[in-house]
C-alpha cells in the first residue's frame, strides 16, 4: 500500500487491494469471488458499450472513533439498484449478493478506509453491466456485478465552504424518462451542461424541470434543499430526478431538530424564501450552496464565504450518525467489522 496523505484526499480513482466479481449467466447469479485485479474482459458486442445498459451505486465506509467500520443504509442501495436495474432491463442483484459484494470488498480494502478524524471515506462504487454478444437493441444474454472502492474526500472541493451553482438550458433526463433510475445515460447526458458550468467558474450546474424549465430538479451528482425563514427543509419532488438515500435521510434529520419537512415544487424565480440552500448526495454529503445565477441573475442564500447555522446542524447531525459519534436511532448504521 502506498502513502496515502489521508487529510487531502479528493475524488480520484486509486486503485486497491481487491474488486468483487460475480456474473450472471444462463439464468443464475455466481456466488461472486474478490479478484486482485482492476480490470475486466467483455465482449466487443456487450450491451453496456453500445446502448448504455449499466447502472451503478455510491456508497460509502466510515471509520468510527472506536475503530469500527460503519455502512450507511446499504439496503437502500441495493433496493435502488435493483429499481435502476429493472427500469433499463437488466438482471436483478439479489440483495444478500448486493450486501456480500460490497461487505467484502470493503473488508479487504480495510487499509484504505481513511482514519476518525480525517473526514475521509471509502467511496464504494457497485455496478451491473450488460455483457455478452448482442447487437441488435435488446437486453444483454449475461450480466456482470461488480464493487470497487477507493478512499475520498470531499467531492465539491472545499468541503463545508459553499460552492455557487449556474442553472443549465440543457436537461439531463425526460419527464418519463430514466431520471430516478441511477442509470450511466443520464451522467453522460450531465457532462456538456457540467463542463460548461465550470468553465465558467461554477462548480456544477442545477438542472430545471425538463417539461416547463421553472422547477429546481437536482444537482448534476446530488439533490437539492432549500431552508426557508419560517423553518422549512424543502427539497425539490419530481419523477425525473434520484431518490437521493441523503435527502431522505435529511427529511428525517430535519424533522428531528425541529424544522418541518416538505417535499415540493421549489420554482427558480422564487428563491427569495430560502435563507440557506445546500447539495445533497453520498459523495457531496452536504455542500453549502453560496449563490445560484439564473438567466444572468445571481441569487445569494446566506453567503459565499460561510455555511449557514442550519446546513451547518443538518451536517454535523448527518455526519455524527455516519461516523458512529451520535445516537443511531433510526437504525441506518450498519457494522461490518473492526
Ligand atoms: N442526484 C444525483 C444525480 C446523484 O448522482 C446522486 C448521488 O448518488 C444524488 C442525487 C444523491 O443520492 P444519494 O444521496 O443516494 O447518494
Ligand atoms: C454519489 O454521490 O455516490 C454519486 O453517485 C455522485 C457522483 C459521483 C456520480
Amino acid at each position: 500500500m502506498k502513502n496515502i496523505d489521508w487529510n487531502n484526499l479528493g475524488f480520484d480513482y486509486s486503485r486497491t487491494n481487491a474488486i468483487f466479481l460475480a456474473h450472471h449467466k444462463d439464468g443464475k447469479w455466481s456466488e461472486g469471488e474478490l479478484v486482485d485485479d482492476n480490470m475486466i474482459s467483455i465482449s466487443v458486442a456487450s450491451t453496456a458499450l453500445h446502448y448504455g445498459q449499466q447502472c451503478f451505486e455510491g456508497m460509502k465506509a466510515y471509520r468510527a472513533e472506536d475503530g469500527r467500520i460503519l455502512l450507511f443504509r446499504p439496503e437502500e442501495n441495493a433496493k435502488r439498484f435493483q429499481a435502476s436495474a429493472r427500469r433499463i432491463l437488466m438482471e436483478e442483484v439479489p440483495v444478500d449478493l448486493f450486501l456480500k459484494g460490497v461487505k467484502e470488498v470493503v473488508l479487504a480494502n480495510s487499509e484504505y478506509i481513511p482514519p476518525y478524524g480525517t473526514g475521509g471515506t471509502l467511496y464504494i462504487r457497485p455496478f451491473l453491466i450488460g455483457v455478452g454478444h448482442r447487437v441488435g437493441v435488446a437486453p444483454a444474454p449475461e450480466y456482470i456485478f461488480c464493487v470497487f472502492v477507493m478512499p475520498v474526500g470531499a467531492y465539491f472541493k472545499g468541503g463545508l465552504a459553499p460552492v455557487n451553482f449556474i442553472t443549465t438550458d440543457f436537461d439531463r433526463a425526460a419527464p418519463q424518462g430514466t431520471g430516478q433510475a441511477k442509470v450511466g445515460g443520464n451522467y453522460a447526458a450531465s457532462l456538456l451542461a457540467n463542463k460548461e458550468a465550470k468553465d465558467q467558474g461554477y462548480a456544477d450546474c442545477i438542472y430545471l424541470d425538463p417539461l416547463t424549465h421553472t422547477k429546481i430538479e437536482e444537482v448534476g451528482a446530488a439533490n437539492f434543499f432549500g431552508i426557508t425563514a419560517e423553518g422549512e427543509f424543502v427539497t425539490p419532488k419530481s419523477p425525473s430526478i434520484l431518490g437521493s438515500i441523503t435527502k431522505y435521510s435529511l427529511l428525517q434529520i430535519a424533522e428531528d431538530i425541529g424544522l418541518k419537512a416538505i417535499e415540493d415544487d421549489v420554482y427558480i424565480d422564487k428563491l427569495d424564501r430560502f435563507v440557506e440552500a445546500g447539495a445533497c448526495g453520498t459523495a457531496a454529503v452536504i455542500s453549502p450552496i453560496g449563490a445560484i445565477s439564473h438567466k444572468g441573475e445571481k441569487h445569494v442564500f446566506y453567503s459565499e464565504e460561510e455555511v449557514g447555522p442550519i446546513t451547518k446542524k443538518l451536517y454535523d447531525t448527518l455526519t455524527g450518525i455516519q461516523f458512529g459519534d451520535l445516537e443511531d436511532k433510526h437504525g441506518w448504521t450498519l457494522e461490518i467489522g473492526k
